[in-house]
């Protein structure tokens, strides 16, 4: 989920995984399935807002969410968990990562009422950046078990989830 040019889903389908990559730009998407064409391997793509994916219910055994739910407000992150949760099979597993508070950062932004950063200047012009402090993380993933939540020295959080119910 929010795969980009295939960090990810490269590896994992070099391991024998049936990938799928959703991103919402087309742009990384095109640059993914060249680097898996150029591998001989097969990935299915799905370029698509997580907060607004329609796939099946129930279909996925993992998750894979590096770095995304980051760029995104916390109402979209919210949304985009509802929809891990529900196209993940039961015991299907989740792996979300959040940074840590902050970068020092020279770029100008605008702030969204949710405290979501929207960048207006610099190589990061219309990225949106929000901080998840830990509570909130907790609130996200409340339909989960929450198996792990290890926090890194700069303060940016793993956090491993498995789907128990429906
Ligand atoms: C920092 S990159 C991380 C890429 C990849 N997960 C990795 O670890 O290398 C963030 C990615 O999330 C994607 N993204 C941002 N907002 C998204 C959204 N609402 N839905 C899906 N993808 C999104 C961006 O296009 C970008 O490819």
């Amino acid at each position: 989920m929010g795969s980009g040019l295939g960090r990810w889903s490269i590896p994992l389908a070099r391991e024998g995984f049936a990938v799928t990559a959703v991103d919402i730009s087309k742009e990384a998407i095109d640059l993914l399935e060249g680097w898996a064409r150029k591998l001989g391997l097969k990935i299915a793509v799905n370029v698509s807002a997580a907060q607004y994916l329609t796939v099946c219910d129930g279909q996925f055994d993992a998750v894979v969410c590096n770095s995304v739910l980051d760029h995104m407000t916390y109402a979209n992150a919210a949304l985009s968990m509802d929809n891990i949760h529900r196209i993940l099979k039961i015991d299907g597993i989740a792996f979300l990562t959040f940074d840590g508070p902050g970068e020092s950062d020279t770029d100008n932004f605008e702030s969204l009422a949710d405290g979501s950063r929207v960048y207006d200047a610099g190589n990061r012009k219309g990225m949106i950046w929000r901080f998840f402090p830990d509570m909130e993380i907790r609130t996200l993933v409340k339909d989960f078990e929450l198996t792990q939540f290890n926090v890194g020295v700069n303060g940016s959080r793993e956090i491993w989830l498995r789907k128990a119910i429906d």
